[in-house]
């Protein structure tokens, strides 16, 4: 074990769950379960052992808690929370590098956050801090661990959260990630006969406007459609779609396919034959040709500028408009018009979008995108702000402000502004909304966004909430 200047082992925490990033790669399917892993750094190995018992084929390195592992090429490499103990710049780069060269198909970066440093308390030294356990802490930027990464491995990466990041061998790994975010998958069900399998294809082809590629036919519903041709396979789903929802599936579809093209200009369009296969049946069966395709998504991203386009899609949309912004809540998010959905991911691929928001804020004066977080917005009638964290689009920044367990939050009023008039809970909320409106409670719209103004309204109104009623105080 090299002689380190902080006590780095001292970093490694007993954790009683899967690690947040590990938690993160599982969920994206950027490997398979049967893929090797190696957890490189991976302090006390508790990864390493839930990885295993769960079947899959993991093994850990680390200097200190098991240096003694050999370090042979694996599919996945993860390279979790070590690059922030590092107190030397170039050793970041060469710890780096390894873990890099190890992996074959992906490696997994994260680190700590600029913003944490509010938590954290220690001495400066060099380019982060000694705390007193005399462990060294640097803490990334967004962009700085994202660039930081793209240097050493030579590759476009992705930030999946703000404090993770993928680095793909091969482009074409890349580029299905990427449509997985913005192309929505068919979900088959289990099918136990030859009508039932009969009924899935109906199904995904009048969800994605044509009929899957017999690639896309999960193997298990194969043998129950027998020696079913393609020709005979496509006769039956024409007599059974019906073609209303077949055109519904194409719109969806070309809209996908559009926000994919446009989000991928940022982290490098593919050749057609590097695309999934599913996104090149899309596109030969929505667009005219790819090139027509990136012609249609280059003029949407372009619109993203045109400040008086994005107004125009803002009023059309559901959610709130204010002076200066939309703000939507997630469940209408798949509702709003596509320019501002791209709008939306190209924030994402910027600075990564974090785990646990539900309101998200589109400035059409500038250009940022933030998400934020109400846990309970759908309990509380006004539900108090959390955190937010949000992207600069013209100079990249991003930045994070926690507001909870903060005295006097902001909170939220008139919920039903954020969703999609078709929500099923938007009637409710505008009762409440209706019956505080009656009370006067929104006479003095300047003092009630935050917790205290809020209290002093309902208390001038003798009024308060009993969930979503308003109730007389005694
Ligand atoms: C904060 S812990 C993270 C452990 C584990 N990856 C996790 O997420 O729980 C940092 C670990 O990095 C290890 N480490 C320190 N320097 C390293 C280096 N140059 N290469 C690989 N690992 C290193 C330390 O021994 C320590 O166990």
């Amino acid at each position: 074990m090299q002689e380190w200047s902080s006590a780095r082992h001292r970093t490694a925490i007993g954790r009683g769950d899967l690690s947040m990033p590990v938690r993160q790669a599982l969920s994206d399917r950027v490997f398979e379960t049967s893929s090797s892993i190696l957890d490189y750094g991976c302090g006390r190995g508790q990864d390493v052992a839930r990885l295993s018992q769960m079947g899959m084929d993991a093994t850990g390195w680390d200097p200190f808690f098991a240096p003694d592992t050999s370090l042979v090429e694996s599919e996945v490499v993860f390279l979790n929370y070590v690059l922030n103990v590092i107190e030397d710049t170039n050793e970041r780069r060469d710890t780096l590098d390894r873990a890099w060269k190890l992996s074959s198909r992906v490696l997994v970066v994260s680190s700590r956050l600029k913003w944490e440093l509010n938590s954290a308390r220690g001495t400066e030294s060099g380019d982060g801090i000694v705390t007193s356990r005399n462990t060294f802490q640097h803490f990334y930027s967004p962009s700085e661990l994202r660039t930081l990464v793209e240097e050493v491995t030579g590759r476009r990466c992705v930030s999946p959260s703000p404090s993770v990041v993928y680095v793909f061998r091969r482009d074409e790994d890349r580029f299905a990630y990427l449509a997985q975010g913005t192309i929505v998958g068919f979900e088959w069900t289990d099918s136990q006969d030859y009508a039932s399998a009969v009924t899935e294809l109906v199904s995904f082809t009048e969800e994605r406007g044509r009929p899957p590629l017999f690639e896309e036919i999960p193997a298990d519903l194969l043998p129950l459609l027998g020696r079913l041709s393609r020709r005979s396979m496509l006769e039956l789903i024409n007599k059974a779609a019906s073609p209303e929802r077949v055109a519904a599936g194409v719109k969806r579809s070309t809209l996908d396919t559009l926000l994919y093209l446009g989000t991928s200009i940022f982290s490098g369009r593919a050749s057609f034959v590097d695309l999934p296969l599913n996104v090149q049946a899309d596109i030969r069966h929505c667009f005219k040709s790819y090139r027509e395709a990136c012609a249609r998504a280059d003029r949407l991203l372009a619109k993203i500028r045109d400040d008086t386009y994005i107004r125009g899609a803002m009023r059309n949309s559901p959610g709130k408009l204010t002076a200066s912004a939309l703000y939507v809540h997630r469940r209408a998010v798949p509702k709003i018009p596509v320019v501002l959905r791209l709008y939306e991911h190209c924030g994402s691929i910027a600075a990564g979008r974090p785990s646990g928001w539900n309101i998200l804020k589109l400035d059409h004066r500038g250009r940022r995108v933030s998400w934020s977080a109400y846990p309970d917005f759908d309990t509380d009638p006004h539900p108090t702000l959390d955190w937010t964290y949000g992207v600069e689009m013209t100079s990249l920044e991003s930045g994070f402000q926690r507001f909870g367990g903060r005295a006097n939050r902001p909170l939220l009023h008139r919920k039903e502004e954020f969703l999609d008039p078709e929500d099923p809970e938007v009637e409710k909320y505008r009762r409440l909304t209706a019956a505080e409106v009656r009370v006067g409670l929104y006479q003095n719209p300047t003092l009630i966004g935050h917790e205290d103004g809020w209290e002093a309204e309902l208390q001038r109104c003798g009024v308060s909430l009993r969930g979503h009623r308003v109730i007389k105080r005694r």
